[in-house]
């Protein structure tokens, strides 16, 4: 999950990272408050999950209360790569000294985290990494030692601070891996890190992601997450505890396990090039137990896609028995009633597979087929998908 900068910003305070007061504001009126409050130059910045937010005019300067409304009216409503702008951070203004970069990461291709820094910061990170790969120093991190002050030494001698800047620095960058470990984040990166000219070290924008699979150590972390933005379809998923990813097909998808569901994906794609170029519409693993309540919570999160046409039931059977599953399916229909009005095309294979099928056949619901194998079922959904 990322972050917004304010609830970025907010996580750094917790953490002692020297950060400027900032408060969130949803109107123009907000704005101008926020700013009389904190008094002074302010910075109205907008509050979207996308970089760059400088450049497309997101973050704009004020010197009194009403040019931060009057900013405020240009921030709202704008478009920054396709996030619409409906709240702003009214931050206390900096005098910037230099701009640097820092962030610490975790690295799965080498099973590690990595740590990011540079004296150049500001300019996006994937632009200096491809026009000055030089300036950009990059330090592996061992998790089970993290960054301490020593090693923090070493990355900020790595990205060439200067004897005096690197220990300052380098206790900001120790704060910073502490969010990083205490809030098990995936992410902390503070583009700019700025030197003042008043000689502070400040982070002045914050990214973090947070690593879900750690939210059961972190009650906190429900509050920040943003339940509008999300895509209502992955949300009933999630609430449901399905492992589920919108694509942009119309053939629904449902297996279980990941690996077949990644096959199916792929064979449905295949497939859709004779069918007028359908796509599979999603991923859904309901996993192992494909009980009557996850299969009808499955086709109704996919049933409830209106790109969807069809839908590929694809399951094998191991542990979970066919005859469960082919239960399974009849019983969501029934429970689902007229609101399951898509073509339904089944393969069922594996422990119990004759009486599964036994099971959809007697049952003989108008909107289900059978199919044989993998192949064939992805054929006939991707057909009438395209039909
Ligand atoms: N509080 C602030 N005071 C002064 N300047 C700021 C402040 N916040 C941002 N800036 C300036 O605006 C630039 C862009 O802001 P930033 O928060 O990094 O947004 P983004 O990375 O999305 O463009 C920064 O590099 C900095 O120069
Ligand atoms: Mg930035």
């Amino acid at each position: 999950m990322d972050l917004y900068e304010y609830q970025a910003r907010d996580l750094f305070e917790k953490y002692e990272v020297p950060v400027l007061a900032g408060i969130v504001a949803d109107t123009p009126e907000e704005v101008r408050a926020a700013a009389e409050k904190i008094g002074g130059v302010v910075v109205v910045k907008a509050q979207v999950k996308a970089g760059g937010r400088g450049k497309a005019g997101g973050v704009k300067v004020a010197k009194t209360p009403d040019e931060a409304f009057e900013a405020a009216k240009a921030i709202f409503g704008l478009d920054i790569k396709g996030h619409i702008v409906k709240r702003v951070m009214v931050a206390q203004g900096a005098r910037i000294d230099k701009e640097y970069y820092f962030s610490v990461l975790l690295d799965r291709a080498n099973r590690s985290y990595l740590s990011l820094a540079s004296v150049e910061g500001g300019m996006e990170i994937e632009e200096l990494a491809v026009e000055r790969p030089e300036a950009l120093a990059r330090v592996e991190v061992n998790p089970l030692t993290g960054i301490d002050h020593a090693k923090a030494l070493e990355i900020a001698k790595a990205a060439r601070f200067d004897d005096e800047l690197a220990p300052k620095v380098a206790d900001v960058f120790v704060k910073l891996f502490n969010v990083y470990k205490g809030e098990d984040a995936t992410l902390v990166e503070v583009n700019p890190l700025v030197l003042t000219e008043e000689g502070d070290i400040i982070a002045l924008d914050g990214k973090v992601s947070l690593d879900e699979n750690a939210d059961f150590r972190h009650p906190a972390h429900a509050a920040l997450e943003d339940k509008d933005a999300a895509d209502p379809l992955e949300a009933k998923a999630k609430a449901n505890d399905l492992n589920y990813v919108k694509l942009d097909g119309e053939v629904g998808v449902i297996g279980n396990g990941a690996g077949l569901v990644m096959s199916t994906l792929d064979v449905v794609a295949y497939a859709g090039e004779k069918h007028g170029g359908v796509k599979p519409a999603n991923f859904l693993d309901i996993g192992g137990g494909a009980s009557a309540e996850v299969m009808a919570a499955g086709l109704d999160v996919i049933l409830g896609d209106p790109q969807v046409k069809s839908v590929f039931v694809n399951v094998f059977g191991g542990i979970t028995a066919c005859d469960a599953v082919a239960r399974g399916i009849v019983g969501a229909l029934a429970e689902l009633g007229s609101s399951a009005s898509k073509p339904l095309v089944v393969r069922l294979d594996g422990n119990k597979v004759e009486e599964g099928r036994a099971i959809l056949r007697d049952a003989a619901h108008p909107l289900v087929t059978l199919a044989e194998t993998m192949d064939e079922g992805a054929d006939k959904a991707a057909e009438l998908a395209n039909a």
